[in-house]
């Protein structure tokens, strides 16, 4: 892979950051014994079961299980990649990235990131200051909106005329050349350039992490196309994006519902009445990619469409896309408008207290899913019931095996008027879970190998090592577990002021990861200060197991037919054994 960050840094990284610091700043915490703890941002909850080590330098929820390391928690919380995590917590801290290509802020990008918001600046700028803005003053103010709010969503003006961004932002080949991969000219047949967004009211539009990466662009009349948005470029994917999902990040700190709506307008009209929680997906249908975002955060996710047969559509695909993601912490639910009213003209001519209401009665996904399906057939006959399992089997095999998925088909053989176990003769093979959507559980295990101990001991406790006597022989043992208890003792010789952090992080894509997660989480029962005995016992034990293996294997081989250096070792192992 081109480009990774080195492991070493990410080891000193980790040793210079506290989690406390990272995760207070973001979910104030309380003390809590030896911990610090909170209500969880990942789940809905009203006591706190969130809890934060500053010793393991780990964070860890007893309610919904979310777990992880410093790095972990920006990636979860703040929905950043992994380099972009490390980049943050490196300038938390001041240290330098060793400069890779993988950063997904290359520089050509972030020269993007740069001029995007300089022109929605400059969009701002106009709507304040341009001898032509009243028209759009007007349009704005007739649309209802306070001048807090255009400020709050930077809305701003592209003036009348081909080349004003051009002629601004243009004055050389390159620059130009910016312009254009940013998704900010447009050009003809005849291969002339000039300003794509023209004569429009201009909504910016951020990412998660507040960056201006496209624009959308309406008309002040009816002319076509109403909006105008911004190309896929290298920063803007429109299928992916939703707009305003980093402003209601901004204003509620616990984002626990989260509505869906379709225009910007909505979003925009909303927040000026105070419902700060909506987001629009701009101008395609919710995919998986828009769902995901959310659903790592927010407990309940509320669709929002028009009550026509077009809404309805949406909302089926959207019930569909949503499938591989059913059975989480989240919950989705829909709610339907009158026909010719948006979310925009509800809240405008009904209230806030209207929309919120009948956002709190929005149906619960397993009803749409299964009132739009009966609706296809005819549930009052035997046929009907058939054909509503029918049809129902290719969507719930796309939802993952759990708790979630058996209650639909519980659900589905009620009103089939059969039994699950007849269903699940047809059912088929179960949808594979997701292992990135579907958090592991906590382990219920208490069967607790010595050498599981000993590696849960390491790791949360990894100066331990220093003590722990010999251990080069016990990789040649047959147990579970034993090559990575080994491979662990190595790399904290290695690296003797790893921290439990680290330790995670070395694991991370690795197939111990998981594991090695759950047995950071693991409660010891052991005494403080019994720790450094247990685990010297265990490994000298093993260490001593592993010596007798191998004393008896040479044994068994005979004498004669050892060559000089098992002869020599037979000799050593004599002593020992
Ligand atoms: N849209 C688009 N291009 C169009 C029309 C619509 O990209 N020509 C997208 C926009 O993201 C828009 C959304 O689809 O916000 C919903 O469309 P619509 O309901 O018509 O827009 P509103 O945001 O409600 O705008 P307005 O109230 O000003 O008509
Ligand atoms: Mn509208």
């Amino acid at each position: 892979m081109a480009g990774k960050i080195p492991p070493q840094f990410i080891d000193d990284l980790l040793t210079r950051v506290d989690i406390v610091d990272i995760i207070d700043a973001r979910v104030p915490l309380k003390k809590a014994g030896k911990n610090l703890h909170a209500c969880c941002p990942f789940h809905n909850e009203k006591t706190p079961s969130f809890t934060v080590s500053a010793e393991k330098q780990f964070y860890h929820c007893f309610g919904c299980s979310a777990h992880g390391t410093a790095i972990g928690f920006l990636m979860e919380y703040e929905q950043m990649s992994f380099p972009e995590s490390i980049q943050e917590l490196a300038e938390h801290v001041g240290m330098t990235v060793p400069v890779t290509q993988s950063l997904s802020s290359t520089p050509a990008t972030q020269n993007l990131y740069d001029l995007l918001d300089k022109v929605s600046q400059y969009y701002v700028h106009q709507l304040q200051t341009h001898p032509q803005r009243a028209p759009f003053v007007d349009y704005l103010q007739k649309r209802g909106l306070s001048t807090k709010t255009i400020e709050h969503f930077n809305i701003g003006m592209a003036p009348d005329g081909w080349d004003n961004v051009l002629k601004t932002f243009g004055s050389n080949e390159f620059a130009r050349k910016q312009l254009n991969e940013a998704g900010l000219l447009s050009s003809n047949d005849k291969g002339h350039t000039y300003d794509r967004f023209r004569n429009r009211i201009m909504f910016p539009i951020r990412d998660r992490r507040g960056r201006v990466i496209g624009f959308g662009g309406r008309v002040l009349d009816d002319s076509t196309p109403k909006y105008l948005n911004s190309p896929e470029t290298p920063v803007f994917h429109k299928g992916s994006e939703l707009y305003g999902l980093y402003q209601a990040r901004k204003t509620n700190r616990n984002l626990d519902r989260v509505v869906i709506v379709e225009g910007y307008m909505d979003v925009i009209a909303l927040a000026e009445y105070g419902v700060t929680n909506a987001v629009a997906t701009l101008g395609t249908a919710t995919t998986p990619e828009h769902l995901q975002q959310l659903m790592r955060r927010p407990a309940e996710i509320v669709f929002c469409f028009d009550g026509d047969r077009a809404g309805r559509e949406a909302a089926w695909r959207a019930a569909e896309n949503a499938l591989p993601l059913l059975g989480g912490n989240n919950q989705l639910k829909f709610m339907f408008l009158a026909d010719g009213e948006d979310p925009d003209s509800v809240v405008q001519e009904q209230g806030a207290d209207r929309f919120n209401k009948l956002v709190d009665d929005a149906k619960n996904y397993s009803d749409f899913f299964f009132d739009s399906l009966e609706a296809r057939v005819d549930i009052s006959s035997m046929d009907g019931r058939a054909r509503l399992v029918e049809i129902a089997k290719p969507y719930l095999r796309h939802v993952p095996v759990g708790v979630y998925r058996d209650m639909l088909e519980q659900r589905l053989a009620e009103k089939a008027q059969t039994t699950t176990q007849v269903l699940n003769k047809h059912l088929e093979k179960p949808a594979k879970i997701d292992s990135k959507i579907k958090k592991s559980s906590r382990s219920t295990s208490t069967a607790f190998s010595p050498v599981r101990i000993a590696i849960t001991m390491l790791l949360q406790h990894p100066s331990l090592h220093a003590e722990v006597g010999e251990f080069n022989k016990i990789a040649s043992l047959e147990l579970p577990g034993v090559k990575i208890l080994a491979q662990m003792l190595e790399t904290l010789s290695e690296n003797p002021h790893l921290n439990t952090a680290a330790l995670l992080e070395r694991a991370r894509d690795s197939q111990y990861e998981a594991h090695f997660q759950q047995l950071a989480q693991q409660t010891l029962t052991f005494e403080a200060d019994k720790l450094q005995p247990e685990l010297n016992g265990i490994i000298q034990q093993l260490q001593q197991q592993a010596i007798e293996q191998r004393y008896e294997y040479l044994e068994h081989k005979g004498l004669r037919n050892l060559t000089e250096e098992e002869l020599l070792e037979y000799k050593a192992l004599y002593l020992k054994a």
